[in-house]
């Protein structure tokens, strides 16, 4: 296994994925002309191409096309656990959905977990798929409370699992909650033979290829951004944040989360499972082996994008949490993952508005991808072939449970418009001059509010922070060196180029020897 970033005893200097390393991506071009298909899906996740895998197979012309390279979005920086033991939340779904929909929702993961299960087998596909048991421990008294509601919630749902005295890590808990026979795999690997199967059925696959709007009607069209037409019977949306809302109103219906991951090699051995905390700050484990090489995730530090402290404190806490339970001897590899809650944390799968049944969403997994996506391709598949999906109605995206939708709502909508306001108010004291090689920060220069990052040879790349979706204000993101938005998400490099939506431009760009020479009514801004 190569180590990219590999620095004995110290967190990796650049960011980059574990599951994106040592394995063989295909290329693919960009869209060069128009195209007529059966379905059209943007995003190439584990939803789109899952879906696209399904559909080939129902013999229907595919396309599938990537703003960016495939399997590079937030399938290739999971922690890639197939459970449906999505933290703590069958108790809270019986409350706020009703029994029969919390049961419907473990159905649909453990329906999207055997699914998986059988594909790896049926195309013997090498992606270190293992069955294990997933855990959740609670170190506090209070989680510890909250577990054993959990645990009555499994038994009211016939889930198979039950509290256990305790786990086999140096943790002191307090109670804990087994789930049986969950599952984890290498989610690149695994998808990279769909990606072989689809294109050998004849499934069309473009890359750096971005979907900027839909014409809707009979046989929608999707714009990129090269003004090249894709028309279809069917569009799917698998963009992570939709590139197209529609009349959705997905931007006040979710936020964005933003959590760390570390891959390491351990000093003590990994005793197998799956974990995560239910207290705060969430901790989540899993161990992969790769060529008998035995490696660790440790994942956690979860808060909404652009909210949090320095972000290289999250990963140091990661790498503390690490040394504290199993010792460290290597950190090879370290990331982040962006991904989008629903107000009432289920995910929005189905039509886009309610009766415009040839355009179809998937969004909103709150990190739990992997079982959730291939949910939302099996439904889709039913959807277009014309199927009854017993799952149709629970993730349909124009439901409202008032209960905690509508509080949620209200929550999520005065946080934007409060991160609006005090991104405007805020006037920073930093100058350029005050930036060390590698750092970044927002600055103000000649009265203005704007982002600056002194790259590692002294040159400086000066953005304007107002995000281009629809205006908050972007902040600094350390470890991964990137300008991130508090509202919804977005996410830019220090260059100011989008690296994840809902915004399509760039940041504005400044050049600094410029700005030096000119008053600030000169240069326009
Ligand atoms: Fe919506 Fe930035 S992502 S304003």
């Amino acid at each position: 296994m190569t180590h990219q970033n590999h620095r004995t005893g110290k967190l990796p200097h650049d960011p980059a994925s574990f599951w994106r390393a040592d394995v063989e991506f295909p290329e693919f071009p960009s869209l060069q002309e128009d195209l007529q298909v059966d379905v059209v899906i943007v995003g190439a996740g584990i939803t789109g191409i899952t879906s696209a895998y399904l559909l080939v197979n129902e013999g229907l012309k595919v396309a599938v096309i990537e703003a960016d390279k495939v399997l590079n979005g937030t399938t290739g920086h999971t922690t890639a656990k197939i459970t449906a033991q999505h933290d703590l939340i069958y108790d809270e779904f019986i409350h706020n959905i009703g029994r029969s929909h919390a049961r419907l929702y473990y159905e649909a993961n453990s329906e999207a977990l055997e699914f998986i299960k059988n594909t790896v087998e049926q195309h013997q596909i090498d992606c270190e798929f293992s069955v294990q048991d997933a855990y959740i421990y609670a170190t506090t008294e209070k989680y510890a409370r909250k577990i054993e509601k959990e645990a009555e919630a499994y038994e009211t749902l016939g889930i198979e699992g039950g509290q256990v005295d305790s786990i086999p890590f140096d943790i002191a808990i307090q109670n804990a909650l087994v789930m049986k026979n969950q599952a984890q795999f290498h989610p690149t690997k695994y998808l990279v033979h769909l990606i072989k199967h689809i294109t050998e059925k004849g499934g069309l696959i473009f890359e750096n290829t971005t979907a900027v709007n839909i014409e809707t009607g009979e046989q929608p069209v999707v714009l990129t951004r090269e003004e090249r037409r894709i028309t279809a019977k069917h569009v799917l949306t698998c963009s992570h944040f939709p590139f197209y809302e529609g009349l959705g109103l997905y931007s006040t219906r979710m936020h964005a989360d933003r959590s760390y991951a570390l891959a390491v090699k351990t000093k003590k051995k990994y005793p197998g499972g799956i974990y995560i905390s239910a207290d705060e700050p969430t901790r989540s484990l899993r161990s992969v082996m790769v060529d008998g090489e035995e490696i660790v995730l440790i994942v956690g530090e979860n808060h909404k994008t652009g909210q949090g402290i320095d972000t290289m404190e999250h990963y140091k806490a990661l790498e503390a949490f690490g040394e504290e339970v199993f010792g460290l001897d290597d950190i090879i590899y370290r990331w982040s993952a962006q991904d989008l809650i629903t107000l009432d944390k289920l995910p929005y799968i189905g039509e886009l508005t309610s009766g415009q049944p040839n355009i179809l969403i998937a969004t909103g997994f709150r990190k739990w991808g992997m079982s959730n996506g291939t949910a939302a391709a099996l439904l889709f598949r039913d959807m277009i072939v014309g199927k009854d999906n017993p799952f149709q109605k629970l993730y349909t995206p124009s439901r409202f449970y008032a209960n905690p939708s509508l509080k949620n709502f209200l929550v999520e909508n005065a946080n934007v418009v409060g991160q609006l306001i005090k991104g405007k108010l805020d006037s920073p004291k930093t100058t350029p001059e005050d930036l060390a090689n590698g750092e970044g920060a927002v600055i103000t220069l000649d009265g203005h509010r704007k982002g600056a990052y002194k790259d590692d040879a002294g040159e400086l790349h000066i953005v304007d922070t107002t995000c281009t979706h629809i205006g908050c204000e972007v902040e600094w993101n350390s470890g991964d060196r990137t300008w991130d938005c508090p509202c919804h998400g977005s996410r830019f490099s220090f260059t100011g180029e989008v690296m994840e939506g809902p915004a399509e431009k760039p940041l504005q760009k400044y050049d600094y020897t410029m700005l030096d020479n000119l008053t600030s009514e000169d240069s326009g801004y």
